[in-house]
C-alpha cells in the first residue's frame, strides 16, 4: 500500500485540486482509495497573475510566479494531508502537475509550480514535470490521465469512455479490461473553458455558469455554433491535444461578436447557451468522426459535470448513456488530481506513465522528475 498526494491546477484556472490517494496492487489489479480531496479556488489576484502569464510576462515575473505557485501548491497539499487520516511519514510523495503556461507539442510544454519549493514546504518528495518527457519523445504530452483511466477505471466486460470536462475536454476510450494497447485518448476541444470565459466577460461577478443556470435561460445560436465547429481543430484526426493556445480570449470575443451580429436582440444568456452548445457538440463531433469503438457508456467528470445545462446538451447530442463518474467511483472533481497521484506512484516504481497510442509518443516513458524530500 502506498499513499501519494496528487496536485492539479487545470486550464479552467478555477484553483488547485489536491487529492490524497492510497494505491494497493494485488493479483486482482490496482485498488485506488481517495482519502481526502480539497479544492482551493484561486483568489482573483492569483487568477489574474496566471492569466496574464499565459499571454506574456517578463522573465522576472515567470521566475517569481514559479516559486509562488510552488507555495500555493504546497499549501493545498498540506490542507489535503491534514484531512486524510494518514501521518505525513506514511506519505510516499507529492505528484504535482503544476499549471500549464505553454503547451505547444512537439516544440515545447511548460508548467509552473517549483518542485523544490513544494518539497521544502511540505517536507515530502515531489514528482513533477510530467509532460516534458512525452513531448521530448515525440508525443503530444497529453492526455496523461489515460493510464489511470485504463488501469483504474475501465469496465471488465464492456467498452467505456471517460470524458473529463475541465477547461479542455478529453476523452479516453477504454476496452474491456483496460488493455493499454487498445486504449485511445485525445482532447475533443473546449470543455468548460469557453463557457467560463464567456461568463466572466458578460457577467464579471461570476467565475462560471453555476449549475448551468444562465445557459438554461438562453437559447443557443445554431448558425454560430455550426460555423465555429468548422474550425480546423474539430476535423483534425487524433491523437491531438489543445490548451488555451487555441481557445483564447480572442476566440471568445469572436464568439460573442458573432452571436450579436447574427441576432441583434440576443441576450447574454443566449451567448452562454451558445458556448454551452458549442462545447457539447464539439464532444459529439469527436464521437461521430473519430470514435468507431462500440462505447455505450460515457462517464463524465471534472467541474463541467456540475454544469447541468452542459450535461443536458451532451445527453441530447451524444447517442450514449452519460453517467457521472461519481456514480461508479468517487467525486469526479478529484479525478485529475488522483490521476497525477497515480502517475507519481508509477514514477516511484520506475514504470512508464504515458500511453503511446494516446499521446503519439515513440514509446512508453517514465514520466516526471523526482525532487527528494
Ligand atoms: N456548480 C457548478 N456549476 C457549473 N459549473 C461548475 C460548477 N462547479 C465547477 N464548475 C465548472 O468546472 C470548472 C472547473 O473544473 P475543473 O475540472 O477543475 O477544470 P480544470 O481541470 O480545467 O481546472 C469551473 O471553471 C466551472 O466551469
Ligand atoms: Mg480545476
Amino acid at each position: 500500500m502506498t499513499v501519494l498526494v496528487g496536485l492539479m491546477s487545470g486550464t479552467s484556472l478555477d484553483g488547485i485540486s489536491a487529492a490524497v490517494v492510497r494505491f494497493n496492487e494485488s493479483a486482482d489489479g490496482i485498488g485506488v482509495e481517495l482519502l481526502s480531496f480539497v479544492s482551493r479556488p484561486y483568489a482573483p489576484p492569483q487568477r489574474e497573475r496566471i492569466a496574464a502569464a499565459l499571454i506574456g510576462a517578463s522573465p522576472q515575473e515567470y521566475a517569481r510566479l514559479d516559486f509562488e505557485m510552488g507555495g500555493w501548491l504546497a499549501d493545498a497539499a498540506v490542507a489535503a494531508i491534514a484531512e486524510c487520516g494518514v501521518a505525513r511519514a506514511d506519505i510516499a510523495a507529492i505528484a504535482s502537475h503544476g499549471h500549464t503556461i505553454w503547451h505547444d507539442p512537439p516544440r515545447a510544454t511548460w508548467q509552473l509550480g517549483n518542485a523544490a519549493v513544494i518539497a521544502e514546504r511540505a517536507r515530502l518528495a515531489v514528482v513533477s514535470d510530467f509532460r516534458s518527457r512525452d513531448v521530448a519523445a515525440g508525443g503530444q504530452g497529453a492526455p496523461l490521465v489515460t493510464i489511470a483511466d485504463a488501469m483504474l477505471f475501465s469496465s471488465r466486460d464492456k467498452w467505456r469512455a471517460t470524458l473529463n470536462l475541465g477547461g479542455i475536454a478529453n476523452v479516453q476510450l477504454l476496452p474491456p479490461g483496460g488493455a493499454l494497447e487498445s486504449v485511445r485518448a485525445f482532447d475533443t476541444g473546449p470543455g468548460v473553458g469557453v463557457i467560463d470565459a464567456v461568463v466572466r466577460t458578460l457577467f464579471p461577478a461570476l467565475a462560471f455558469d453555476v449549475d448551468g443556470a444562465l445557459a438554461r435561460q438562453g437559447a443557443p445560436n445554431t448558425a454560430v455554433v455550426d460555423s465555429l465547429l468548422r474550425g480546423a481543430f474539430f476535423s483534425e484526426p487524433p491523437p491531438k491535444s489543445t490548451g488555451r493556445e487555441l481557445f483564447t480570449p480572442a476566440y471568445v470575443t469572436a464568439l460573442i461578436e458573432a452571436c450579436r451580429a447574427a441576432k441583434p436582440g440576443c441576450t447574454s444568456e443566449d451567448i452562454v447557451a451558445t458556448a454551452t452548445s458549442l462545447t457539447a457538440r464539439g464532444v459529439a463531433i469527436a464521437f461521430e468522426k473519430f470514435i468507431p469503438e462500440p462505447v455505450d457508456e460515457v462517464l463524465i467528470s471534472g467541474g463541467g459535470a456540475l454544469n447541468l445545462a452542459l450535461v443536458d446538451a451532451l445527453r441530447t447530442s451524444l447517442s450514449k448513456v452519460v453517467v457521472p463518474f461519481e456514480n461508479f467511483y468517487f467525486d469526479g472533481e478529484a479525478k485529475e488530481a488522483v490521476a497525477f497521484a497515480f502517475l507519481g506512484w508509477l514514477h516511484l516504481q520506475g514504470r512508464a506513465g504515458n500511453v503511446p497510442n494516446a499521446t503519439g509518443a515513440r514509446g512508453p516513458r517514465i514520466l516526471g522528475s523526482l525532487t527528494p524530500a
